[in-house]
């Protein structure tokens, strides 16, 4: 492995950094000095993001569900950037609410699509020059409801706990790289992915959660944050809470 790096100049990718958690990942990173490539399938999005984050970010247009998208945008990082050291998926749907025999399949394989195999392409896309770098970190947002489980989105829970186990697999795998691969759990944050939130879906969100309210995308950030990081030097293959007290195990 080769010696820990500062932050600072490092090369990052944030997938969904157009909106709400990846945004202000994005933003967060660049504040300790992180270049970092936006990537999401809006790029319109993704552009004012990345000049409201400054410091030498630049904006990509990546579909995480095509492997060919991804290809591209990582060739574009590449050489905007150099080497990415860091990627950070957040690019994430939530799906229709249905039950399970009133699921629809197209949906279902949807949401698996961009929040488990976008993660997974995206990964596979980043890890060669990290490893080749002898360093890296991946940070892949799951949710609380891949461990705990939520009614009428088994799609996305499954998805989910797809990631969980994902994060869990390539952390033991690239274990003696320098490459560690962690994820974090959040409970409910009011972005974009639930659309308008009503006075009653708001109570159901936050009825499991102690503290009782939303958890800010800026909070979000400060825990990926050191996980990008080489502070983070010991841990691979977790999922962190970042749940208001929401259980965990
Ligand atoms: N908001 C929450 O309550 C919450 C809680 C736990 C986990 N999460 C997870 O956090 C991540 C970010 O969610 P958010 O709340 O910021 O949602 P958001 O809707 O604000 O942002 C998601 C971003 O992902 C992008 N995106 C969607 N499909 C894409 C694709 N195929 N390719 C590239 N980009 C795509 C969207 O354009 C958008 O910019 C998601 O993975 C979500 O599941 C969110």
């Amino acid at each position: 492995m080769t010696a820990a790096k500062t932050l600072k100049d490092q090369a990052a990718i944030v997938t969904g950094a157009a909106s709400g958690l990846g945004r202000a990942v994005a933003g967060r990173l660049a504040r300790d000095g992180v270049r970092v490539a936006l990537w999401d399938r809006d790029l319109d999005g993704a552009r004012r993001a990345a000049e409201e984050v400054g410091g030498g970010a630049c904006a990509v247009e990546a579909d995480v569900t095509r492997t060919d998208s991804v290809r591209a945008a990582m060739a574009a990082t590449r050489e905007a950037l150099g080497t990415p050291a860091i990627l950070v998926n957040s690019a994430g749907i939530l799906g229709p609410s249905a039950g399970i025999a009133d699921y629809p399949e197209a949906e279902w394989q949807r949401v698996l699509e961009v929040n488990l195999n976008g993660t997974f392409r995206c990964c596979q896309a980043a890890v060669p020059g990290m490893v080749a770098a002898g360093y890296g970190r991946i940070v892949n947002i799951a949710s609380i409801a891949g461990k705990d489980g939520n009614p009428f989105v088994a799609a996305y829970v499954a998805s989910k706990a797809g990631v969980i186990g994902l994060t869990k697999s390539m952390g033991k795998e690239l274990a003696k790289t320098g490459v560690l691969v962690n994820a974090i759990s959040p409970s409910a944050s009011e972005t974009a992915i639930f659309g308008p939130l009503s006075d009653a879906r708001r109570g159901r969100l936050l009825a499991n959660v102690p503290m009782g309210r939303m958890v800010l995308p800026d909070e979000v950030a400060e825990l990926v944050l050191w996980l990008a990081s080489p502070a983070c030097s010991f841990s691979t293959g977790v999922t962190f809470d970042i749940s208001g007290g929401r259980a965990t195990y």
